[in-house]
């Protein structure tokens, strides 16, 4: 079971997905959390470079593509890997935050995102995503409460400084994704205390956890074939 979360800075991605891990631990389901970008020791070095705030320099084109190496390096070596050994994943962002962010969000031809990320992704897709939604005035002020709560301070990265019309871009953008893809992207309303938020992802989860525990389904990733979709 791959599951990713999404949404706008702030939104409380990061609070539901140690949430979820500890929920996962208690239910003895072996997990992999991880996160993009800089979910691998690689990523690690690609992850400082977007997040840099010296980099003002930095094309969109060339952004887009730091994504992608990014992804591909992590699916390959941490999300393809889990698994295939049938652990689930929970991933913070992924393929969906491009689309948002660099497609929506700045500009970049939504045809060409989706096929970097069909390449960087080697078609190891998400069986759910969690959206979690709320408006730019919320996410913002919760993420700038959090840098001045003291926050690691790279935390504060170059998006959280953008325009509101960026955010207002992105949040947009994924939306038009959950419209797109119902099926696999499920909206959260993530004005809602963290509590609540995290009983609306376990009830989502539920059959997949009853699923997983009868034994009728150890898989996990919805592998595409190349080409497809
Ligand atoms: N549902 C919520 N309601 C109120 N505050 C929240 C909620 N979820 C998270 N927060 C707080 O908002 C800030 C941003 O949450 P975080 O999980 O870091 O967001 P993200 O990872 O999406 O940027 C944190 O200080 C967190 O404690
Ligand atoms: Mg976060």
């Amino acid at each position: 079971m791959f599951i990713t979360l999404e949404g706008i800075e702030g939104c409380g991605k990061t609070t539901q997905v140690e949430r979820l891990a500890r929920f996962l631990e208690e239910r003895r389901v072996p997990h992999v959390v991880t996160r993009e970008p800089g979910g691998t020791r690689l990523g690690g070095y690609i992850r400082r470079m977007l997040l840099d705030r010296d980099h003002g320099e930095m094309e969109g084109l060339t952004e887009l593509l730091l994504y992608a190496a990014d992804r591909a390096q992590h699916v390959a070596e941490v999300i393809q890997p889990a698994l295939a050994s049938g652990r689930w994943v929970v991933c913070d962002r992924f393929a969906d935050a491009t689309t948002a962010y660099q497609g929506y969000g700045r500009g970049q031809n939504l045809d060409l995102v989706h096929r970097l990320n069909l390449v960087a992704t080697q078609g190891v897709w998400p069986d759910l995503t969690l959206l979690l939604d709320c408006s730019v005035e919320v996410g913002l002020d919760r993420a700038q409460r959090r840098i001045l709560a003291g926050a690691s301070p790279e935390r504060e990265d170059r998006f959280e400084r953008q325009v509101q019309e960026f955010h207002l871009r992105v949040r947009e953008g994924y939306l038009r994704l959950a419209e797109q893809d119902a099926v696999r992207i499920k909206v959260l309303d993530a004005t809602l205390d963290p509590d609540q938020v995290h009983e609306e992802i376990l009830s989502l989860l539920e059959p997949s956890i009853e699923r997983w525990t009868n034994g009728t389904d150890r898989s996990g990733g919805v592998v595409w074939q190349k080409g497809s979709g």
